[in-house]
């Protein structure tokens, strides 16, 4: 089985010559429209930002039966990926903290594709906004009716910028994004390597409101997503909604779990400057679905309207399922659709009133 993503190749390799498929010989089932925020889809099955490169990634799964499609995170100024490996298969612990082990067969895929576990290190690179904006415009122009383009943004800060500058910086890229076409725009709001100081945005409550409030005030009617990782209370997470809910339209939950990833012997994995990496697939699938569900529940206690794009660890109809019961509007895949390209029209074939 091939992987359309080939982490043996640099980032840059992938990006031009991917996606590799195994199998070229495939068919979208067709499904009744539904909704998804105020929108018309064909499914709320997705892929969240990361394996969707450019438009010929965006494309080519399109093509496959995913409807909610993610542009990759970009920013206002071009950024490398980091050096390889910037993607490896982790061995599945069982647990949810603490050190995770590559597998050392990284060139090959491990046998069980419903039960891999990965980690990434790219750096969120980005192409320049020039060459991006007529990207999205190309991706938008490919995708037929009932197919959305979200454009997944986040701010470059730099030392001693104020929380103006950041949000005006998330604000920047979002407009592009939706005068390029995106029919969602997501804030990138997680990640924990790049925001000013002390963790990512979604934990200060007052920044992740300016940030939304910038972006509103930029894009006009556009749907936004805010993008999140776990809360480490519940008064947190309830705290971010309430600030957010008359700015956004939904929240995508969650990004990736921050864990060392090691070999066997002690090195990390991706170099000693990110001993810590985001862990995706099968390890993090429950804490996500428990995050959903909380989620769901402060949104109905506080009488809340924001929709919900869960993601985390699907590989399968049941994994989706999960999401579902737990109180998801859409539900996206990040890693899997990587080794499992007809995922979405496995899932809509059994489904296809999801
Ligand atoms: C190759 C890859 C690249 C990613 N890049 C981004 C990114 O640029 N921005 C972002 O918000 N999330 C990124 N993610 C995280 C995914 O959007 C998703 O939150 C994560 O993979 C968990 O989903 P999964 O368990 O289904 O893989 C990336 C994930 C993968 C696998």
């Amino acid at each position: 089985m091939q992987c359309a993503y080939d982490i043996t190749r640099s980032y840059e390799e992938n990006f031009e010559r991917g996606p590799f498929f195994a199998r070229t010989d495939f068919s979208a089932p067709n499904t009744p429209p539904k909704q998804f925020l105020g929108l018309s889809v064909r499914s709320r099955m997705g892929i969240a930002a990361g394996l969707l490169l450019n438009s010929r990634w965006l494309l080519a799964y399109a093509a496959r039966g995913f409807d909610l499609l993610t542009y990759k995170t970009v920013r206002s100024r071009a950024r490398p990926s980091h050096p390889q490996p910037n993607w490896v298969f982790v061995e599945d612990d069982g647990k949810t903290d603490g050190p995770v082990f590559v597998t050392e067969q990284t060139s090959s895929l491990p046998d069980a594709a419903r039960r891999i576990s990965s980690a990434i290190c790219f750096g969120m690179p980005s192409m320049a906004p020039e060459w991006w904006r007529e990207d999205v415009a190309r991706a938008k122009a490919g995708l037929g009716a009932g197919q959305l383009l979200i454009v997944s943004v986040v701010a470059s800060p730099e030392p001693g910028w104020t929380t103006a500058q950041l949000a005006a910086d998330y604000a920047q890229c979002a407009a592009w994004a939706a005068a390029a076409g995106a029919d969602v725009i997501e804030a990138n709001l997680s990640c924990p390597n790049l925001c000013p100081a002390d963790g990512p945005v979604y934990w200060d409550t007052a920044l992740s409101r300016e940030v939304a409030q910038r972006i509103r005030d930029g894009i006009g009617s556009v749907p936004l997503l805010l993008k999140v990782g776990q809360f480490e209370e519940e008064n947190m997470q309830r705290n971010f909604l309430r600030a957010v809910a008359d700015r956004a339209q939904g929240i995508t939950v969650a990004n990736n779990v921050s864990r060392p990833v090691l070999h066997r012997d002690g090195r990390p994995v991706f170099g000693s400057q990110h001993e810590k990496a985001g862990v995706v697939g099968r390890l993090i699938h429950e804490p996500a679905v428990a995050s959903v569900r909380v989620a769901r529940r402060i949104l109905t206690e506080e009488g809340l309207g924001l929709s919900i794009a869960a993601v985390g660890g699907v590989a399968s109809t049941e994994d989706a399922a999960d999401f579902f019961e737990a109180g998801a509007d859409a539900v996206m895949m990040g890693g899997a659709p990587m080794y499992l390209p007809d995922l979405a029209a496995e899932i809509k074939t059994a489904h296809p009133e999801w």
